[in-house]
C-alpha cells in the first residue's frame, strides 16, 4: 500500500511565503508512484485546509481563495491519523520550532526533520548559543537583550553592548528566520534603531559582533549516523544576506563547493556533524557558518532544521553536488522520519 504523506505549507510565521515556494517544490517533485499526497495549507491566521488544487496557486497564495479545492480540515487528517508521515515544509515559528513536531508526536505520526527539543533549541538563536558554548563551539561574541529590561534602562543596555562588542554588530530576534527583523549597526543610532526593530519580532534579541566573514553552509542528513554534504558558499548581493538578497535579488551567488581548501572543507563538515549531534538533530538540518575572511577561523552562525527546500535552495543543491537527487532526498527524509518514530 502507498504511504500517505501530508505536505504542510504556508504557516503562521514571517516566512509564510518562503514556505509556499518550498512546499510547492516538494509537491511538484515528490514521487507520486510511491506515495499518496495530502497537501495541507496553513493560513497566516493558523487555519488548516487540505488543498487539492493547482500547485501554482500555492506559490502565489491564490489557494486560500480557491474554495472548491479546499476540501477538508487539515488538522483532522493528523488527529485522526489519516496520514502515515508528515513533512512540515514550514519555516520559522509554528513549524520549525517544535510545535508541529509536538502535534505529530501526540498523534504518533512520523514527522520529517528533528524532533520537539532539537527544533525548539535550533529555532532560538540564544538557546543555541547557550548550549553550544558548553561544547566549545566557536561563535560570535554577543549580548542578550530582553524587552522588559530594555524598556527600564535603554542607556545602560546600549552602554553594555558598546563596551562588550564595539561596532559593527548584528541585531537579531532570537526566534526568527529569513533575516526578518535583522539589521547591522555601525554606530549608536543604528544600534538603537536596530534593537527597537528586532524587538518588534521577539521579546528577547541577540546583539552579535559582526564577523568579516564568508558564509559557508553544510547540509546534514541522517539520524544516528548523519552525513554531511560538500559545503557551499553564499555570496550575498548586499552588505549582508538580508531578506531581499535571499529571495528578490538576482545577484546573490551560490558557490558549491565553497572555494576553500579540502582540508578546511573537511574540518567544517566534521564540525557540522558534531553540532548536529550535540543538538540531537534527526532527519535533516542545514548548519551555517561564518568563516573569517582573513584568519579562516570558523564560527557557527545558526542551525536551520527546516531549511529552504525549493529545488534551487542551498540544502537540496548541496546534496545534489554530493550525489543525491532532489527526489531521492525526499524519499530518504521520509524513511528517516519513520525510522526515528519507531524508536
Ligand atoms: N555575526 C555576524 N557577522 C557577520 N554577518 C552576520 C552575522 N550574523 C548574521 N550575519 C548576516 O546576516 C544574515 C542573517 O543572519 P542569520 O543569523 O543567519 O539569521 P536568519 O535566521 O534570519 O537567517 C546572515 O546570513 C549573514 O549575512
Ligand atoms: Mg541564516
Amino acid at each position: 500500500m502507498k504511504k500517505k504523506i501530508a505536505i504542510l505549507f504556508g504557516g503562521q510565521s514571517t516566512e509564510h511565503e518562503v514556505s509556499r515556494s518550498s512546499g510547492a517544490s516538494v509537491l511538484r517533485n515528490i514521487d507520486q508512484s510511491k506515495y499518496d499526497i495530502y497537501p495541507i495549507g496553513i493560513t497566516k491566521e493558523g487555519l488548516w485546509f487540505e488543498y487539492t488544487g493547482a500547485v501554482e496557486n500555492i506559490e502565489d497564495g491564490k489557494w486560500e481563495t480557491d474554495e472548491y479545492y479546499k476540501i477538508a480540515d487539515g488538522q483532522n487528517l493528523l488527529f485522526n491519523k489519516e496520514v502515515d508521515v508528515v513533512f512540515p515544509v514550514l519555516h520559522g515559528l509554528f513549524g520549525e520550532d517544535g510545535t508541529i513536531q509536538g502535534m505529530c508526536k501526540l498523534s504518533n505520526i512520523p514527522c520529517v526533520g528533528p524532533g520537539v527539543m532539537a527544533s525548539a533549541i535550533c529555532m532560538d538563536k540564544i538557546y543555541t548559543k547557550y548550549l553550544l558554548e558548553k561544547f566549545n563551539v566557536k561563535q560570535a561574541d554577543y549580548v542578550v537583550v530582553n524587552a522588559f529590561e530594555y524598556d527600564q534602562n535603554k542607556e545602560l543596555i546600549i552602554d553594555k553592548i558598546e563596551k562588550k562588542l564595539g561596532y559593527s554588530v548584528f541585531i537579531k530576534p532570537s526566534n526568527g528566520g529569513s533575516s526578518v527583523g535583522i539589521s547591522k549597526a555601525h554606530n549608536k543610532s543604528e544600534l538603537m534603531l536596530g534593537v527597537e526593530e528586532a524587538l518588534k519580532y521577539d521579546r528577547k534579541i541577540l546583539v552579535e559582533q559582526a564577523i568579516n566573514a564568508r558564509e559557508i553552509e553544510v547540509a546534514v542528513l541522517g539520524n544516528d549516523s548523519p552525513e554531511a554534504s560538500v559545503p557551499g558558499e553564499v555570496i550575498p548581493a548586499k552588505e549582508f544576506y538580508d531578506y531581499e538578497a535571499k529571495y528578490k535579488s538576482e545577484a546573490s551567488k551560490l558557490l558549491i563547493p565553497a572555494a576553500l581548501s579540502s582540508v578546511k572543507l573537511d574540518v567544517i563538515k566534521a564540525e557540522a556533524i558534531r553540532i548536529y549531534q550535540i543538538l540531537d538533530c534527526a532527519g535533516m538540518a542545514r548548519v551555517d557558518f561564518l568563516v573569517d575572511k582573513e584568519t579562516e577561523e570558523v564560527y557557527l552562525n545558526e542551525v536551520n532544521t527546516i531549511p529552504g527546500f525549493t529545488k534551487i535552495s542551498m540544502y537540496p543543491k548541496m546534496w545534489q553536488a554530493t550525489g543525491k537527487t532532489y527526489i531521492g532526498l525526499i524519499d530518504e527524509l521520509i524513511e528517516l522520519a519513520i525510522e526515528r518514530n519507531n524508536k
